[in-house]
């Protein structure tokens, strides 16, 4: 745990309760079990740790744990209070208490018919209304009608957005892509203008639809390239002012700064503060994606997510997905002391859910100061990582096989992929997936090596000579997380199930898991370094290490 700067003095005494003091007697007694061993015990584990909901299955029995973790994990979470907080988020409690917010993006994809109150007011009819000026706008782009400045119809949409106002829609896009049905979707994030130049030089200005995507708008990555696109557009020859309408569209909380940008508020979406960006996928912020597959597969990945919200609230802990996916992360991160966890999808089409979850969750939970102003004494959010499974074994999975890391797992597989068709490739891949997971818990003992080696004609004396290096202990918990096949509605679930996985943990560690104070200072800095690179001379007090890359900079730029 990082110790060597204390901001606050006052401890929270978390690991004092009695709920936490109970876990560290039981991994005393856990933390040399294999689960090896477990299995044996328990013919019926797989039973007794899965769980379905609408076609997910999820798989925790390739865990370190019993029923007895189980029950103290339930425990820790009821002392923690957990339902409270949830049922204080659900009806717009002041969860995110630093910014004096509320927390409801399940609103956004409330089906129920049911009022959602908030400050004394119903959010429903605003968050319908933007679901039906939604529908209009992608119905009217979709189809045609709505025409660029030269009459054509549009076929190329650009997001330009960061973070929050990136990744959920870019993930979405590209998890749900055979459901795409014409348009062409784009994403611009960065402002290193390689990205944004590279994907202006394949578009045509007459058929490109830019959406600024911002829950701020004052972003300086997404401002930038949003006025470098402007005035791309504006370059060519017979376009007018009057045209950026039928090209430019925003999201945003702030009208006052869309308009200032040029963009008619007619032609601007809305959402609220009570929608952290990370979590803004559900909000007009997914424009993109109801562009890309339609209002209807929109709704639908609502609906999934709605649904795994009415899981989550109403289901015992026991049977609660989120629950027992977040407190299996406490159980290894607060007790076995491991500091990462790995997101791998064995499905092409979800390889950007490890960069979306990075920001889900780390954004959330990487902070070392509770609700309260206390510091923590106790490890907060891991370090969440992974790639794309498959490949990721001819790469990475070396360390987490034979590596000196507990680095629990979570795999991710659809039984129908869609879009994986041809013939013997999905069963290769699915073999990988339920393979990996095996030999990670399993590893190879002494016995089973040497039997190996013995059976291949190897002698002796080379056997000996390899055995340690072939040899390994397993006992790598992994969670398997298998789709029917990935649908928006499937997809919708999934990614709600992990949003109430990081609020669970947040609530475990008493964090306020919706602000971000700590991106603040990084971005403060940057202004007062670019005016000293803009000048061309320090402006501003710097240490050694800082004033000497500047002056590299200055020294060597052409
Ligand atoms: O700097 C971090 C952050 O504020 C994220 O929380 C957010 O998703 C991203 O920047 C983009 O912010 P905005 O949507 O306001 O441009």
């Amino acid at each position: 745990m990082r110790s060597a700067r204390v901001i606050s003095n006052i401890k929270s005494s978390l690991v004092q309760t009695p709920a936490w003091q109970r876990l560290v007697v039981h991994h005393n007694d856990m933390q040399r079990v294999h689960m090896m061993d477990l299995f044996k015990k328990n013919p019926n584990r797989f039973n007794d740790f899965s769980l379905q909901f609408e076609g997910i299955l999820l798989d925790y029995s390739k865990n370190i744990i019993t029923s007895k973790t189980m029950d103290h994990l339930f425990y820790f979470a009821r002392k923690q209070r957990v339902k409270e907080w949830r049922h204080k988020m659900f009806t717009g409690g002041n969860v995110n208490n630093t910014e004096g917010r509320a927390v409801l993006h399940t609103a956004l994809r409330n089906r129920s018919g049911q009022p959602v109150m908030h400050n004394g007011k119903d959010v429903m009819p605003d968050v319908l209304a933007q679901l039906d000026k939604m529908r209009a706008f992608t119905d009217n782009v979709r189809s045609g009608e709505w025409k660029g400045y030269t009459g054509k119809p549009i076929t190329n949409i650009i997001n330009i957005g960061i973070g929050g106002s990136d990744l959920g829609p870019n993930m979405a896009c590209r998890a749900l892509c055979p459901f795409a049905d014409g348009l062409r979707v784009h994403f611009v994030s960065n402002v290193d203008a390689t990205q944004l130049s590279n994907r202006l030089a394949k578009c045509n200005p007459e058929t490109t639809l830019f959406i600024v995507a911002s829950k701020t708008f004052t972003t300086q990555e997404t401002i930038t390239n949003a006025e470098s696109s402007k005035n791309w557009f504006l370059a060519h020859p017979d376009v007018k002012q009057s045209d950026v309408a039928k090209h430019f569209v925003a999201i945003s909380t702030n009208k006052e700064k869309v308009e200032a940008f040029g963009i008619d508020p007619v032609n601007m979406f809305e959402f609220w503060d009570w929608v952290g960006g990370r979590y803004s996928l559900w909000s007009t912020i997914g424009l993109s994606i109801a562009l890309y597959i339609g209002m209807d597969q929109f709704i639908e990945m609502l609906e999934g997510a709605h649904a795994m919200d009415e899981h989550f609230l109403n289901e015992p802990f026991d049977t609660n997905m989120p629950v027992i996916l977040a407190m299996i992360g406490i159980w290894y991160g607060n007790f076995f002391g491991a500091e990462s966890s790995a997101i791998l999808p064995y499905d092409h089409n979800l390889r950007l859910l490890p960069a979306y979850l990075e920001q889900a969750d780390m954004e959330s939970n990487g902070k070392s100061v509770d609700r309260d102003g206390r510091q923590t004494t106790y490890s907060t959010g891991k370090i969440i990582w992974g790639a794309e499974g498959i490949n990721g074994q001819h790469a990475f999975y070396q360390l987490l096989h034979q590596g000196t890391l507990l680095i629990p797992t979570d795999f991710i597989a659809s039984v129908n992929n869609k879009s994986c068709n041809l013939e013997n490739h999905g069963n290769i891949l699915a073999s990988n997936f339920i393979a990996q997971t095996e030999a990670l818990m399993r590893g190879r003992d002494a016995k089973e090596t040497r039997l190996q080696l013995r059976n291949a004609g190897i002698d002796m004396k080379e056997i000996e000579m390899h055995l340690p290096h072939m040899t390994f202990q397993g006992n790598q918990p992994s969670n398997s997380i298998v789709l029917d096949s990935l649908t928006p509605r499937s997809f919708g679930s999934l990614i709600a199930m992990y949003e109430h996985k990081i609020f669970v943990q947040g609530i475990i560690w008493n964090l306020n898991s919706y602000d971000q104070w700590g991106v603040e200072l990084g971005k403060k800095l940057a202004r007062n370094i670019l005016d000293e690179l803009e000048k061309g001379e320090t402006l501003y007090e710097h240490d050694s290490s800082t004033e000497g890359l500047l002056q590299w900079f200055f020294n060597r730029r052409k």
